[in-house]
């Protein structure tokens, strides 16, 4: 969810690099010991297919990968696990679910990250929530790697006879997700207008979510991110049944705050020729 100068977190003006160890961090120790076992797998470059993968479907902005590439992408997202980036389901992140004083916040990490794409990860304590936001003209790819989450989403509906309300802020949308997902399990793919592209995750239990959005956030191109409040219908508006809500854009939440972390998985390094994995 993120790029240069834009985005869901680059926009945030708080961001600050983790240094305390009472939140998630990679450690190098144990990591070292996945990387051993990492390269006997059958499939020891699985993040090297992604990142191949995701620099073949990606055109850029104004585009939309066709089925053939979102499968392409999706079938390699959905072997991934936490040992390919890197990460470790003992981890002491991924056993904490003690409550934390104040909102817990969210940290991310960043794998990679060009003008077509990037790709990150999503660590959300329990109770953890990433708030109802957007992905304008943008394709996402989510893995949850750990953990169980809340997911909630919604697509615009932008021809319908429901009679706008006086609130020009207002805005109809359809509920297109409204359940738990738990790890490991499918790749969710969300569109600039349809398969629930304003979301929000709500962490059950400590998660980390594998996320490749194409093309990524940028204020500069117009792909900047926006917060949303869902609110029911009115009484005689709609049936219920009918799964409509108005989203009401607000302003950039408090737990939308999130704190950077350094990436310690396998690293995509670029070189004149190419990119490669250490
Ligand atoms: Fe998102």
């Amino acid at each position: 969810m993120m790029v240069n100068g834009g985005g869901l977190l680059d926009q945030r003006k708080d961001i600050v690099e983790m240094k305390h160890a009472n939140k998630v961090r990679y450690v190098r120790k144990p990591i070292k010991k996945k990387y051993r076992s990492y390269k006997k797998t059958k499939d020891p470059k699985v993040l090297r297919q992604l990142f191949d993968s995701c620099r073949q479907v990606f055109k850029g902005p104004g585009t939309v990968p066709p089925h053939s590439d979102v499968d392409k992408l999706c079938s390699i997202l959905d072997k991934m696990r936490p040992k390919h980036v890197g990460l470790s389901k003992s981890m002491h992140f991924f056993k904490s679910e003690s409550a934390v004083k104040g909102a817990p916040r969210v940290a991310y990490t960043t794998i990679y990250q060009c003008d077509e794409f990037s790709i990150c990860i999503f660590f959300l304590p329990a109770n953890a929530v990433i708030p109802l936001h957007n992905h304008p003209g943008m394709t996402v790819f989510s893995k949850l790697l750990v953990g169980k989450m809340y997911i909630k989403s919604y697509d615009w509906v932008d021809h319908h006879p429901m009679p706008m309300p006086p609130c020009s802020q207002l805005r109809l949308a359809r509920l297109k997700a409204d359940g738990v997902v738990k790890a490991p399990c499918e790749t969710e793919v969300l569109y600039p207008t349809r398969g629930g592209n304003i979301h929000e995750f709500r962490a059950i239990t400590p998660c980390a979510v594998l996320d490749v959005l194409g093309p990524p956030y940028s204020k500069e191109d117009d792909r900047d991110c926006s917060y949303y409040k869902d609110l029911p219908l009115s009484h005689g508006e709609e049936s219920e049944s009918d799964n409509l809500r108005w989203l009401e854009e607000i302003g950039v939440p408090e737990n939308s705050k999130m704190d950077r972390i350094e990436y310690m998985g396998p690293q995509l390094i670029e070189f004149k020729d190419g990119v490669y994995i250490c």
